[in-house]
Formats: C-alpha cells, sequence, structure tokens
C-alpha cells in the first residue's frame, strides 16, 4: 500500500482513527473526513502532513460528499482506496425519536457511503481500486432498541454486496467489515445499551482497523469480527425461533457483562 490513497470518513476517533493510523504505518495516505476540523488537524499534525490531509464536512451533506473524491484526487495525485465508516445511531424503541432523527440514521449510515462509494467510482484505480464499508454485526441480526440502526447496516450489507459485483468486471474490491461491540466513545451511556449486544465480547478499534486492512489486502466480500458472533447472528437471523430462544439467556449474560463494564468505567474515572 506504499503511496496509495485512501479516504477514512469518521477519521477523526474510534475506528476510523485506527484505520488512518493502521493505512499510513503501512506507507500509505489518508484522507481524513469528519465534522470537527480542529480534531482532524491533531490527526494530521499526529500522522504528518506528507501522509495526511483534513478534509473537514458532515457526510449528510451529500453535494460535498459527492465532490470529495474529485478533490481528494486532486491533492493527492490518486484515490485507491475508501472506507465508508462515519456512523449514527439514536438508541431507543423506533417510538421514542422523532421521525427525521432516524431518517438521519439512514442518510448517515446508508445513503452517505452510496452517495460516496458512486462518486468515487469515477476517481478510483481500476483495477486494483477498493472500498470497505464498516457495517455492524447489528445489520446481520435485527437488535429491538436499535430497528433503524439495524436496518440501515443491513441496507449497507446489501449495498455492498450488489456493487462490488457490479464493479468486479473493472478489478475494483467492495466489502464490508461487521464489528460486534467496540469500545469507542460510539457505544456512549453504556446504560442505554441494550443488554443483548453487550453479550458480545467487547473488541478494539485497533482489532476492526485490522480486519478493514484485511478486507482491502485479501478483497474480502465481509468480515464479521468476532467471528463467532457474527456466526450466532447469522443462525438468529436465518432460524427465529432460534433467535427467541436464546435471546434470554443472552440478554442476561450481557446484562452481566454490562454491570462489568459501567463499574470498570467509574473505577478508571475514580
Ligand atoms: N463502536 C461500536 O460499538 C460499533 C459497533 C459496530 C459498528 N460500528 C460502526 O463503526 C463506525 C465507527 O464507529 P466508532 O465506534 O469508531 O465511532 P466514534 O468513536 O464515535 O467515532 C465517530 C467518528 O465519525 C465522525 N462522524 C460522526 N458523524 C459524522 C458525520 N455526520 N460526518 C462526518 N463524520 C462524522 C466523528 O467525528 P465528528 O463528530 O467530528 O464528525 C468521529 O471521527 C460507525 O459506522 C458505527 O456504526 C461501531
Amino acid at each position: 500500500m506504499q503511496g496509495k490513497v485512501a479516504i477514512v470518513t469518521g477519521a477523526s476517533a474510534g475506528i476510523g482513527l485506527a484505520v488512518a493510523k493502521a493505512w499510513t504505518a503501512r506507507g500509505g495516505k489518508v484522507a481524513l473526513v469528519a465534522r470537527t476540523a480542529s480534531k482532524l488537524e491533531d490527526v494530521v499534525r499526529e500522522i504528518g502532513k506528507d501522509a495526511a490531509a483534513a478534509f473537514p464536512l458532515d457526510v449528510q451533506d451529500l453535494r460535498a460528499l459527492a465532490a470529495l473524491p474529485g478533490r481528494v484526487k486532486e491533492h493527492f495525485g490518486r484515490l485507491d482506496v475508501v472506507v465508508n465508516n462515519a456512523g449514527l445511531n439514536h438508541r431507543g424503541p423506533v417510538d421514542r425519536h422523532d421521525p427525521l432523527l432516524l431518517a438521519d440514521i439512514v442518510t448517515t449510515n446508508l445513503t452517505a457511503p452510496i452517495v460516496l462509494t458512486r462518486a468515487a467510482l469515477d476517481h478510483l484505480s481500476s483495477p486494483g481500486g477498493s472500498i470497505v464499508q464498516v457495517a455492524s454485526i447489528a445489520g446481520m441480526a435485527p437488535i429491538p432498541g436499535e430497528a433503524t440502526y439495524s436496518a440501515s447496516k443491513a441496507g449497507l450489507r446489501a449495498f455492498a454486496r450488489a456493487a462490488g459485483y457490479d464493479v468486479e468486471p473493472r478489478g475494483i474490491h467492495v466489502g464490508c467489515v461487521c464489528p460486534g461491540p467496540v469500545d469507542t466513545g460510539f457505544l456512549g451511556d453504556l446504560q442505554e445499551v441494550p443488554d443483548i449486544v453487550l453479550s458480545q465480547p467487547m473488541i478494539t478499534a485497533d482489532d476492526v482497523a485490522h480486519a478493514v486492512l484485511t478486507c482491502i489486502d485479501e478483497r474480502v466480500d465481509e468480515i464479521a469480527i468476532p467471528a463467532r458472533s457474527g456466526r450466532l447472528a447469522t443462525m438468529a437471523y436465518l432460524a427465529p425461533s432460534f433467535a427467541q430462544r436464546i435471546r434470554p439467556v443472552l440478554e442476561k449474560r450481557g446484562a452481566k457483562n454490562k454491570e462489568r463494564l459501567i463499574a470498570a468505567r467509574r473505577r478508571s474515572m475514580s
């Protein structure tokens, strides 16, 4: 990946930041995208101006997003990879939220990656280019309390697979990475996270970055991480009666994990 250029959305924190660091550590260059310019500038300072540049924007601004690949190519002279990683969730039962807040989830998690994927296809190196969508295990098995989020991530998985078939003849790869719970700010208040989500092992942003780079290197269609959580989610999706049977067991395990994680957070803050 020496000298190859990647756009990473959501690159100032969590998974996107870990991907940007891992990519540049291997000799790549990165266009960093997030809303807060000052945080992106901090990352540019850390990585170095030769390998990183800040492109502050809100991925919900679809016109700005569509223009991004052209700007990045102008800046770095080429474009090889796109990682659609910026995401949004509003947790709680579907009737708790304003309808337009739910639409924001779909715009950020599904419409924006579709727009950036399509716009990038006019500029991406071909053959050889790669686009990775960061979805979620919640897109493999729908999670109560995260209905719109699950729907957006399931849609993103479907888009990745079908778009991958479309652009395969041009030698462009479209893959998808589906993480379980990741220890980043995205989880927010752990009390609000459905117990069933925390029944799965918590992984780190670096674990997910490693999966993203593997997806690119090996041109894999989809990686669920942890793999075991992905298999469980697939079984639960294919067999709803199995899902109903295991849900109480998983919720009990998740509630215990939640208590432990909240206590650990309190200890680390005191
Ligand atoms: N953490 C988890 O448990 C988990 C599990 C499965 C999947 N995922 C997925 O992984 C992805 C990244 O999550 P994370 O845990 O790394 O989140 P995070 O730590 O909260 O970081 C989010 C990043 O995205 C940027 N961002 C948020 N909204 C944006 C927008 N509208 N436009 C541009 N940038 C935006 C944020 O910067 P600004 O606020 O400055 O814009 C920040 O750089 C998301 O798609 C999420 O759905 C996360």
